[in-house]
């Protein structure tokens, strides 16, 4: 299976933020991963549905995915405004949600993916009781709230630790990483199961084109 490569939307400049993901997309990428932050459960305060809704013309051109990742307080208040906008995915953090099954299933209900994600402290066991229920795990492989952060190794384990459980139980959700990726640690990442990976700067900073880096991604795994 090709490997999905989702640019984090919070690298890009926001004054050319169609063009800058039109760009990622036309090269290759796959989903638009959308980093939402509440300043509460994270530091940071980033964007809303807005935005999911501003570029959903550009995701339906393009036959790409909205991948929204939830680092928001009790995010049951915010699941239908996000499916409303035209979110394809929706992700919510396990150490912010109360009640995890019942926000799944909200999420299921709503026609749209439902993906769970842990912070790198977050021990593996607290997703065992959700896991036959989604279709999507993202493993934190930084602190979440700021981009441009450094890959922790020890996300490396947990991954395969994840794949393994998922292939035990015959699921098919979707494995992604987030935090640090870039060509250079992509295929352990992916050698360790993952199968979609995020990457902010290493997409839409540094000296480089988008469509470079893009490319340098895909040479990163091939193979894979
Ligand atoms: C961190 C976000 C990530 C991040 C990825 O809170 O969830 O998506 O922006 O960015 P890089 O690739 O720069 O680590
Ligand atoms: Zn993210």
């Amino acid at each position: 299976m090709t490997i999905k490569l989702a640019p984090s939307i919070l690298a890009a400049d926001f004054g050319r933020l169609e063009q800058q993901a039109r760009e990622a997309l036309d090269a290759g990428a796959n989903w638009l991963h959308i980093d939402v932050m509440d300043g509460h459960f994270v530091p940071n305060i980033s964007m809303g549905p807005v935005v999911v809704e501003g570029l959903r013309p550009l995701a339906a051109e393009k036959g790409a995915i909205l991948d929204v990742h939830l680092m928001i307080e009790e995010p049951d208040r915010y699941i239908a405004a996000f499916a409303k906008a035209g979110a394809d995915r929706l992700t919510v953090h396990v150490e912010a949600t109360a009640h995890l099954h019942q926000t799944v299933q909200a999420i299921k209900e709503l026609g749209i993916k439902a993906g769970v994600t842990l912070n790198p402290a977050t021990p593996i066991g607290s997703l065992e009781e959700i896991l036959s229920e989604v279709d999507l795990i993202l493993v934190m492989s930084v602190n979440p709230g700021y981009g441009g952060q450094k890959y922790i190794p020890a996300s490396t384990g947990r991954i395969r630790l994840l794949r393994r459980t998922l292939d035990a139980i015959g699921s098919e959700a979707w494995l992604e990483v987030d935090g640090g990726i870039t060509p250079a640690n992509a295929a352990e990442i992916v050698g360790a199961g993952a199968d979609v990976l995020v990457a902010g700067s290493a997409i839409f900073r540094g000296q480089r084109t988008i469509a470079e880096n893009v490319a340098a991604f895909r040479s990163a795994l091939t193979g894979q």
